[in-house]
């Protein structure tokens, strides 16, 4: 395990389906520091507002929600557990109705100011991979290392769709595609906070290999 003598942070973001969160999870796991999975906590007050059944397009009120809730993530057997004002919704967040609805509120600056501030808060707390989209460009634009993971389309296309067979769901290939696209097209394109390769950023391809460790072999490379 590479041993840290002093506080870091490292930034990953990137599309989906690149490997960015199996990357990042062992990477922090490898270097023994906090993984702030900054897309959990979207997901976090995206699933309150549905629970809340708040009105999606009154930003207002999901401006106002996302400043009385209180986030939580503490690290579990099984990786990072999330708790929204102390009930623990790990699972509930990886929903569908929830993957669909985080637009709504990671579109509105003043939803991604006061959880930008508690990632912040996270990082005081010692060093951190942080892993999203907007970590090296707006939350640690001074991070010590900023990543940005991508594969082809057709590659992430593949992983997502074997993905969704080994776990028995019904689903075609053209249809992961045009869901990977649509969420490429949502990241890239949010008036705030979008994806895109931060000042200084590495470019890692997780394309030509499904090997995580020979991908984290390759961050692990440019940390030494
Ligand atoms: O990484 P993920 O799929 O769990 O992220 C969930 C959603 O949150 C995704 O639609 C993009 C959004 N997100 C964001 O806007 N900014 C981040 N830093 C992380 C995620």
């Amino acid at each position: 395990m590479t041993k840290l003598d002093k506080q870091i942070i490292i930034t990953m973001d990137g599309t989906c389906g690149s490997g960015k969160s199996t990357i990042a999870k062992r990477l922090a796991e490898r270097l023994g520091v906090i993984y702030l999975d900054t897309g959990a906590m979207y997901r976090a007050v995206t699933w309150k507002a549905l629970r809340a059944l708040a009105d999606l397009n009154n930003r207002e009120s999901l401006i106002e929600l996302a400043r009385n809730t209180e986030i939580r993530l503490t690290r579990g057997e099984e990786g990072t557990r999330v708790f929204v004002d102390g009930r623990e919704v790990t699972r509930v967040i990886r929903t569908p109705e929830v993957t669909n609805a985080v637009k709504f509120l990671a579109d509105i600056p003043e939803v991604r100011e006061v959880l930008v501030a508690q990632q912040r808060m996270i990082a005081r707390l010692g060093s951190v991979v942080a892993e999203g989209r907007d970590t090296g460009s707006v939350v640690f634009p001074d991070a010590d290392f900023k990543f940005y993971i991508d594969a082809p389309l057709e590659v992430r296309t593949a992983r997502r769709y074997a993905e969704f067979i080994e776990k028995g769901m019904e689903i075609t290939r053209q249809a992961v595609r045009e869901d990977l696209e649509k969420r490429d097209h949502a990241d890239k394109n949010r008036p705030v906070g979008a994806l895109r390769l931060a000042e200084g950023g590495i470019v890692i391809d997780t394309g030509a290999t499904d090997d995580i460790e020979a991908n984290l072999q390759k961050i692990l490379d440019c940390l030494n």
